[in-house]
């Protein structure tokens, strides 16, 4: 994605006022990495270290990421790490599902924009933005084609923080990311545009998110 492209989108993500999470928040939340990783990690949404520095996952569930993806050869600069929704909710309760409405625009143009080669959705709500209906415990670690994106579901980093039984099942479905990743190959789309609204129909998520 053209960097200056991740700068407009960025400016139009720090003015939004679509939803009420904008009263609360200190500052959004974008995304941040290589605007053209090949591997790209959708989370959540921001937390309060992340609303205090505007960046995503630097907090403990972060350290853990750097960890897994260090693990797997890569840097956090190798790769674009962005959450479901920008800004982050009051006490870090779940995203409603309005907010996630209101904020899918933004996910989906760092998407077309980066046009990433796969894509690892680190909990329930990055899975259920592509696989509605989708359980984490059977969904996790296995890669579907979802329209013309390669996606990878795995546990939450901050589930294995919870729950160090998951740590195990964490590393082995990172361990998928790099041959995955080796045989996958860019998606062709069309170019994100700056300023168009998405117009949300089950229709259109229909055509994107059915398994191929
Ligand atoms: N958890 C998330 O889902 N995203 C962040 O950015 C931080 C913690």
């Amino acid at each position: 994605m053209d960097a200056q492209l991740l700068e407009l989108l960025n400016a139009k993500i720090a003015g939004c006022t679509a939803c009420r999470l904008h009263e609360g928040r200190t500052q959004t939340v974008p995304g941040n990495g290589d605007p053209n990783a090949e591997l790209m990690f959708i989370g959540e949404a921001p937390g309060q270290n992340e609303d205090q520095q505007g960046l995503p996952f630097v907090g403990r569930a972060g350290q853990l990421l750097d960890e897994l993806l260090g693990e797997i050869g890569f840097a956090r600069s190798d790769v674009f790490v962005a959450n479901v929704l920008k800004c982050r909710p009051p006490g870090n309760r779940d995203p409603q599902p309005d907010e996630i409405g209101c904020c899918e625009v933004y996910l989906r143009e760092q998407i077309e924009g980066i046009r990433p080669k796969l894509i690892v959705l680190l909990g329930r709500f990055a899975t259920q933005y592509f696989l509605p209906n989708a359980k984490m415990g059977e969904a996790r670690g296995q890669p579907y084609q979802a329209g013309p994106w390669l996606i990878l579901p795995v546990y939450h980093p901050a589930a294995a923080l919870r729950n160090s039984n998951l740590m195990s099942t964490m590393r082995e479905d990172f361990s998928i990311i790099p041959p995955l990743l080796a045989r996958a190959e860019r998606p062709e789309v069309s170019r994100p545009q700056i300023g168009h609204q998405h117009a949300h129909s089950d229709e259109d998520d229909d055509s994107q998110r059915s398994l191929l």
